[in-house]
C-alpha cells in the first residue's frame, strides 16, 4: 500500500483491516514460480478495499468475510490494471516498469489472468450468491469499460455522454460493487444498498475525472492519443466557439493551452465537485453515525486531490 499522509489519517479507523487485507493480498498472489507478481501489486492506494471495509464496519481486522472481500476487490482492480497497460501499450505503472514493457505481452497477459482468477477464488470462498452476483456484474461492465473504450470513434470522444457512459463503465461500476459489497456483508436492507451502490458510482466518477485533470497536464509524453481525450478537452471544447477544432496531430503542449485557454480544467472539476457533493449528501442517509464521519472524509480526501489539481493548473506549460 502506498499513500499520502492524508489518505493515510482518512484510513485510520480501518486500519487493523486494511493491514489484513495487505497480508491476504500477498499470500494469494503466492506462486511457484519465480517471478515478481506481488511488487506490482503492492503500489497500490487500496481505495476500493478502503470503500468495502468503511461500509462494512469493518475496524478490528477480525471480520474476516470482509478481509477476504476487500482483498478480491483489490485483485481484480489489479488484474484489470495489468490488462490495461497491455492495451494502452503503457511503459509504466506507479513509478515501476509496466509488466507488459518488461516482459512482454503474453507474459502480462498470463499474470493477469492468474491476479483475476485468485480473485474470483477469493469471492467464491464466501459461498454466497448474492455477492457473487454484484461481484462477477460488476466484472462485466468493466471489461465492456475497457472494449467500448477501444473501440470509441475519435467524433464519439469529444462527446461528453461518452465519455462518462466510460468511466463509468470502467471505473465507477467497481466502486459501485465495494461499497454494496461492504453493504451486502452488513446486512444492509435493498434501500441501503442502493444508496450504498450510489455512493460508490459518485465516488468513482468523481475519481476518475480528477484523476483524468491530473493525468493531462502531468504526462510527459508529446503525443496525443486518443486517451488524452477527457473531461477537461471536452469541457474546453463545450466552452470554446463552435468553430475549434482539435486533432491528434496538434501536439500535447498546444492541447494544454487549448485546454487551458478554454477553462477546461475548471469544466471538469466543477463536475467533480457535483460528484462529490451528491455523495456526500448520500452518505448522510446511511444509518451509522461513525460510517457517515469516515465516509465524509473520504470525500473530503478526493475534494482534496481535486482542489490540488486546480491549484496546479494555473498556467499552460505545467
Ligand atoms: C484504467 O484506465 C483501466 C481501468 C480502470 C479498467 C480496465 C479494465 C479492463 C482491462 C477490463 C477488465 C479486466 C479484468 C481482468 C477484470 P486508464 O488507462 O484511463 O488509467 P491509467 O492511467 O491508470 O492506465
Ligand atoms: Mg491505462
Amino acid at each position: 500500500m502506498k499513500v499520502d499522509e492524508k489518505l493515510a489519517q482518512v484510513y485510520e479507523p480501518i486500519l487493523p483491516s486494511l493491514e489484513k487485507v495487505e497480508e491476504e493480498i500477498l499470500k494469494r498472489l503466492t506462486i511457484d514460480y519465480d517471478f515478481p507478481l506481488k511488487k506490482y501489486i503492492a503500489m497500490g492506494k487500496r481505495l476500493r478495499p478502503a470503500s468495502l471495509l468503511f461500509m462494512a464496519r469493518a475496524y478490528s481486522g477480525f471480520e474476516r468475510d470482509a478481509i477476504v472481500l476487500a482483498t478480491a476487490i483489490e485483485l481484480v482492480h489489479a488484474s484489470s490494471l495489468i490488462h490495461d497497460d497491455i492495451v494502452d501499450e503503457a511503459q509504466y505503472r506507479r513509478d515501476n516498469l509496466a509488466l507488459n514493457y518488461r516482459f512482454g505481452n503474453s507474459v502480462a497477459v498470463l499474470a493477469g489472468d492468474f491476479v483475476f482468477s485468485r480473485a474470483i477464488m477469493a469471492t467464491n470462498e464466501l459461498r454466497n450468491p448474492d455477492i457473487m452476483d454484484v461481484f462477477l456484474s460488476s466484472v462485466l461492465v468493466m471489461v465492456e469499460g475497457e472494449f467500448l473504450e477501444e473501440i470509441l470513434k475519435f467524433e464519439d470522444r469529444l462527446k461528453e455522454d461518452f465519455y462518462y457512459k466510460v468511466i463509468y463503465k470502467k471505473t465507477a461500476s467497481l466502486f459501485e460493487a465495494s461499497f454494496t459489497l461492504g453493504a451486502l456483508w452488513r446486512g444492509l436492507d435493498k434501500e441501503m444498498l442502493d444508496v450504498a451502490r450510489k455512493i460508490g458510482y459518485s465516488f468513482g466518477m468523481a475519481y476518475q475525472i480528477i484523476d483524468d485533470c491530473e493525468d493531462l497536464f502531468s504526462d510527459t509524453d508529446s503525443d496525443i492519443d486518443l486517451e488524452k481525450i477527457t473531461l477537461p478537452v471536452i469541457g474546453a471544447l463545450i466552452n470554446s466557439d463552435d468553430h475549434v477544432k482539435i486533432s491528434l496531430d496538434m501536439g500535447l503542449d498546444e492541447l494544454r493551452k487549448f485546454v487551458f485557454d478554454n477553462k477546461g480544467y475548471d469544466y471538469a472539476l466543477k463536475k467533480s465537485r457535483f460528484f462529490i457533493e451528491t455523495g456526500k449528501k448520500l452518505v448522510d442517509k446511511l444509518p451509522d453515525p461513525d460510517v457517515i464521519e469516515n465516509l465524509g472524509k473520504f470525500f473530503d480526501y478526493l475534494d482534496y486531490k481535486r482542489e490540488k489539481v486546480l491549484e496546479n493548473v494555473t498556467s499552460p506549460s505545467v
